[in-house]
């Protein structure tokens, strides 16, 4: 359950190989201005123009920033080729087979909060009018297909495509929303003018922004934040995602509205943003776009080398002058394709949030942006607050997480502090087993029969998921341990997805025996079928070493496996408040969850400038965050596992993997729903509804004010009345809908809010720049090139700077060059960064918990470590099994 956000710690070490998502919440200092901007007014060559630009930048560099018209009139100049549009869609409609939600996206119970889709309706459609050449620009359609992953408002189900991942936009002045005493409903403010007027110490009061482009800012973000807003199962929700946040600037992210939009802001021919604040200042500004992806993209001209390169992932080739006849070299891995933006990253977190966070009294080391230290600690009065922003960790670092979680709680035990704030705001998830380890901190007893960590999940039956579980679940059941390999396997597989032997049956409370004892189950909704329910077994090694990488019983989560409680528990359940922003998602889901079975209510902050309940969790609620790259290798394994695999998805010869149809950097999806302890309590054979789609309201609200939205004192000493002196202070209207345990809501939840009309607030109509108008649009591209690119890239692997240096948690190695069927290779080696098999998230966690193919890294080159506790452990490196194929080295065409 990996979070969709990584940290940029990891952007800022990875960026260069392309593969990791959302490299555009990584925050390049300050925010950077439009100095010395150059209009690209080119209309002849819009994204020739805009190259100069980046090229410029990165010399000297500076970060680069546009004009968002200008970006859009590259954009919008970039042709649409029907047949890589058709197999996209393939790809993508297999892939969301995969999807654990689709038939209660198309027909939600009622308390859900925002509108149904039916997703593969709504594919078709796309592909209906690709068949019937609507589309002439990449744009319309990558848009058409975001609008569809917006729909679904599950964090977990992400894509990074083509040209739409090359930039994002962003509007010029930091925004945050907020009530002026905590009862008035909040308006928008800037964010800059807020932190002015606390250090002045509040003698002028800030002014609320009133219009932004001459509509009402309120109605204005309202509609804004329903179109752009990624992920989140409410409308108050998105609207807080669009806002400046202090644990976002701890943790080196914008706003949405700040500086993640995917959809063009922009009027097509004005980029004016203007907004009038109430004491009548004005400020005509432009919305920006910020590139995503820092690596040079070399001598980039026309629209069609846009589409090379963005859309196939194929650098254009140019001449060199060596005398080097083979030609098709463009380096855009190497040395000198690429230049690395020095970025301030180890700055220090409390004056990266303004000064809104004050001093910790307990810190998790290596407290900086880049540090990888997250967790602190606060006393006020007799009050403690943990900050836990994110549960994002590599496994070297989730020891220290948990040992700070637990000095915090010793320290506030020794203070006899007697309640206790678990402030998860902005906490998008990260590592599974912090969510397990955290929560036994504080509750280190539970009941046995039905622990409130029972964390029960299903997903959804299809034909093609039954057939790959089926076969991987045989292999793994048929390794054999005495065989060292086979014992590896069997040890680095026991968490796959795939692998169903290792899972609880809670019907049985036994292990299932095989995959058709899971899936199809008998439950059923809208005639779409769904397995039975799984649940982890965390007293197991194996899965404990597969699952999250852990190696040593000491570093167990607290209270499993090897790691047995020590402590007591220390507050009661009424004693502890949990405050989020709505945000919360994943992993951070998986432990508000305990909590709340534990009877632990829940504060949410912020939501739409109306009153009424708000929900504390509106991230993915799902259990398994799952990517295309992993199931793409599911499937080729599958086929070599399957004496008959013509059923499988056609995976081309030669390719490392399905054909993608287009240059996919990252597409993500949810495998299994969270199914709640409580409902499988009443009735193990009911259908029950996933927890994503039931209404799991706050117990209390409350609105940021103009003085705690940057003053995080003042926020948690007003989280603290409203839990335990004066709930009078919620919301009006906020409290009474949520559960206690073995306690019903009195209120019912609120009926979903009717489809808003979609007014246009982006218009993509309007053309500047546009097909045609490119001299040398035609793309040329050569097909095994792409996928024998993206091969490497999708390994996470990228060469070793100069010196042989490689980003923390890799090391530089020689690995062999094994280019295609009668490719000539300019060398049989070359040097790559190799992870270490430890780290989590994207890289190591995941390759040692999924079958890897030939061509693909696994945990390869080990050693093996004595240690105490394990019949096996190992430290090593991802290595590619059989080479790889650098598109820099492999020419991509048979050699003469
Ligand atoms: C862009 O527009 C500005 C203002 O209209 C003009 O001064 C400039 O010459 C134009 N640049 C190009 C490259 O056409
Ligand atoms: C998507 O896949 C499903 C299941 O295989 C199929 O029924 C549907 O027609 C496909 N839709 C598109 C648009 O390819
Ligand atoms: C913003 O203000 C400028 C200057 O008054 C005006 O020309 C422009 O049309 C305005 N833009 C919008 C989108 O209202
Ligand atoms: C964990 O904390 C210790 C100090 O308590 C420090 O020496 C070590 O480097 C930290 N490890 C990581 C990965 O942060
Ligand atoms: C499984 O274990 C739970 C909790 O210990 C128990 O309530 C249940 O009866 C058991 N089921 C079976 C089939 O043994
Ligand atoms: C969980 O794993 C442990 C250790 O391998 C094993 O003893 C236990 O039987 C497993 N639990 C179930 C329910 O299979
Ligand atoms: C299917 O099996 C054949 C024969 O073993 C193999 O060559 C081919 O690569 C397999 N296809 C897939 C998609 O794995
Ligand atoms: C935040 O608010 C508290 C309580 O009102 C105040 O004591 C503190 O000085 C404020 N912090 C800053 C940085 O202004």
């Amino acid at each position: 359950m990996a979070a969709s956000v990584p940290r940029l710690l990891f952007w800022s070490s990875f960026v260069l190989s392309g593969i990791f998502q959302h490299p555009v919440d990584a925050r390049p200092g300050p925010r950077p201005t439009l100095l010395n901007r150059r209009a690209t007014n080119d209309t002849g060559r819009p994204c020739g123009a805009l190259f100069e630009i980046i090229e410029e930048d990165l010399r000297q560099q500076l970060f680069p920033v546009f004009n968002a018209g200008d970006v859009y009139s590259c954009l919008t100049a970039v042709p649409f080729l029907k047949d890589v549009g058709l197999r996209f869609i393939e790809y993508y409609n297999t892939t969301l087979q995969f999807q654990s939600t689709l038939a209660y996206l198309e027909s939600p119970p009622a308390e859900y909060q925002q509108p149904g889709v039916d997703v593969v309706t709504e594919l078709g459609r796309v592909k209906q009018k690709v068949l019937d050449d609507q589309y002439t620009r990449q744009l319309d359609f990558e848009y058409d297909i975001h609008s569809i992953v917006h729909a679904v408002h599950d964090d977990h189900v992400n894509l990074f495509i083509g040209i739409t991942a090359a930039f994002s936009f962003a509007s010029p002045l930091d925004f945050v929303s907020a009530s002026l005493d905590g009862k008035s409903l909040p308006k928008p403010y800037l964010k800059d003018d807020i932190v002015k007027a606390r250090k002045a110490g509040w003698v002028e009061e800030p002014s609320p922004v009133a219009t932004i482009n001459n509509i009402d800012a309120n109605e204005f973000l309202t509609q804004f934040s329903s179109r752009n807003a990624f992920g989140y199962l409410e409308s108050h929700a998105d609207w807080n995602d669009m806002f400046e946040h202090p644990t976002n600037d701890i943790q080196g992210f914008y706003g949405t509205l700040g500086g993640r939009l995917l959809f063009y802001p922009g009027n097509g021919l004005d980029d004016t943003f203007n907004i009038t604040l109430e004491d009548g200042t004005e400020y005509t500004e432009h919305w920006l776009a910020f590139l995503n992806q820092l690596h040079s993209p070399g001598p980039l001209e026309t629209a069609g080398d846009f589409y090379n390169y963005f859309v196939l992932g194929l650098a254009p080739p140019v001449e060199v002058n060596d005398g080097d006849d083979s030609g098709l070299v463009f380096d855009f891995e190497g040395e000198n394709g690429l230049r690395l933006i020095a970025i301030k990253v180890d700055t220090d977190w409390i004056e990266e949030s303004d000064g809104a966070f004050p001093e910790p009294e307990v810190a998790q080391p290596f407290l900086t942006l880049s540090g990888g230290g997250v967790v602190t600690g606060y006393f006020q009065d007799d009050i403690g607050i943990l900050s836990i922003p994110t549960f994002e960790q590599f496994p070297d670092e989730a020891k220290n997480f948990s040992n700070t979680v637990q000095e915090f709680i010793s320290k506030a035990e020794a203070r006899k502090v007697n309640k206790i704030i678990i402030d998860l705001q902005q906490n998008r998830g990260g590592s599974v087993n912090l969510a397990f380890d955290t929560f036994r901190r504080f509750f280190p007893e539970e009941p046995d029969s039905l622990p409130w960590t029972w964390a029960g999940s299903r997903r959804r039956s299809h034909p093609l998921g039954d057939l790959v579980g089926d076969a991987v679940t045989q292999w793994w059941k048929g390794l054999d341990p005495e065989d060292d390999e086979q014992l590896f396997d069997k040890w680095d597989e026991a968490a796959n997805e795939f692998v169903i032997a290792a899972k609880i049956n809670p019907l049985t409370n036994t292990t299932f025996e095989n995959w058709v004892e899971y899936s199809p189950g008998s439950a059923n909704y809208r005639e779409d079928r769904f397995s039975k329910v799984e649940r982890l077994n965390l007293s197991d090694d194996q899965v404990l070493y597969s699952a999250f990488s852990i190696e040593t019983v000491e570093d167990d989560p607290y209270g499993y496996g090897g790691n047995p409680v020590t402590t007591q528990q220390v507050w009661k359940p009424e004693d502890i408040v949990i405050l989020t922003d709505g945000l919360c998602s994943s992993t951070c889901s998986l432990f508000v969850g305990f909590m709340q079975q534990a009877g632990v209510r829940t504060i949410v902050a912020g939501g739409l400038p109306e009153t009424g309940p708000m929900q504390a969790v509106s991230g993915s609620r799902g259990t398994r965050a799952y990517a295309n790259y992993l199931l793409d290798w599911m499937l080729k394994f599958t086929g070599q596992l399957l004496a008959d695999n013509s059923s499988l998805p056609n995976i081309p010869i030669d390719y490392e993997t399905r054909d993608t149809g287009l240059w996919v950097h990252h597409a993500g999806f949810n495998l299994r729903d969270e199914i709640l302890k409580s409902d499988w309590e009443k009735d193990p054979n009911a259908e029950h509804i996933p927890r994503q789609f039931q209404y799991e309201a706050a117990h209390c609200r409350i609105f940021y004010t103009v003085r705690n939205i940057y003053n995080m004192t003042q926020l948690w000493s007003d989280v603290a009345q409203a839990a335990w002196k004066d709930p009078s202070l919620c919301v009006e209207d906020s409290t009474g809908y949520a559960n206690l345990p073995d306690q019903p809501a009195p209120v019912p939840a609120p009926t979903r809010p009717p489809a808003q009309d979609a007014r246009v607030v982006i218009n993509t109509g309007a053309t500047r720049g546009g097909p045609g108008q490119d001299p040398d649009g035609v793309p040329i591209f050569n097909e095994g090139d792409v996928v024998a690119g993206m091969a490497v890239k999708r390994a996470g692997l990228e060469p070793c700077g100069a010196g042989d240096k490689c980003p923390g948690n890799s090391i530089c190695q020689s690995v062999p060059v094994n280019c295609a069927n009668g490719e000539r290779p300019k060398a049989t080696e070359a040097k790559y960064c190799l992870p270490l098999c430890k780290p989590a998230v994207n890289t190591c966690a995941q390759f040692a918990s999924d079958v890897k193919v030939n061509g693909a890294l696994r945990c390869d080159l080990r050693y093996e470590a004595v240690t105490k506790s394990r019949k096996h452990d190992f430290v090593g490196l991802c290595a590619p099994r059989e080479g790889i194929k650098p598109q820099n080295l492999c020419p991509g065409r048979p050699a003469a």
